[in-house]
């Protein structure tokens, strides 16, 4: 066995492609993580679905463009979560030049991202957890704080 595998890291069948593509948005729990899965322009993307600020549910927010960046709004306090790559966006002001244009800025990568795989008209989501870097989101993906409780 290879030890550098672990069951974490098998791809997880969350849906079929058609019916995302319908609904834009699934969300699945993929190795006892609460994800969601965004179907925006053409492409698939996937993330912890508690978010990083407080765990509000990013699957029940909207997806606006920020400086030419698709993020997910969360509903509950408008933090602005970049779809591709997890990104907290905020905008800076200059305290010397109030009166200047704000700037979007980024806070680094604050969610954590997934990878989607499409296979046979299937979706599958494998969790990012190898790169050894802590996201925020981490906090509100186990234990109490999870949304959605399971079926079985
Ligand atoms: Fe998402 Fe506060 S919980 S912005």
């Amino acid at each position: 066995e290879d030890p550098e595998t672990t069951e974490d890291d098998s791809p997880v069948c969350v849906g079929r492609e058609e019916d995302i593509k319908k609904s834009q948005r699934m969300t699945a729990i993929v190795h006892d993580r609460e994800i969601v899965i965004f179907y925006h322009k053409g492409e698939y993307h996937a993330m912890d679905i508690r978010c990083y600020h407080s765990g509000g549910p990013l699957h029940l927010g909207e997806i606006e463009d920020f400086d030419g960046q698709a993020c997910i709004v969360c509903p509950w306090h408008k933090y602005k979560i970049t779809l591709t790559t997890g990104e907290g966006l905020y905008q800076s002001i200059n305290p010397k030049d109030p009166s200047a244009v704000p700037k979007w800025r980024s806070k680094g990568i604050k969610q954590r991202i997934h990878t989607v795989t499409v296979k046979n008209g299937y979706i599958y989501v494998t969790l990012n957890k190898t790169s050894g870097l802590k996201c925020d989101s981490d906090f509100y993906a186990t234990g109490q704080f999870k949304v959605i409780k399971r079926s079985s």
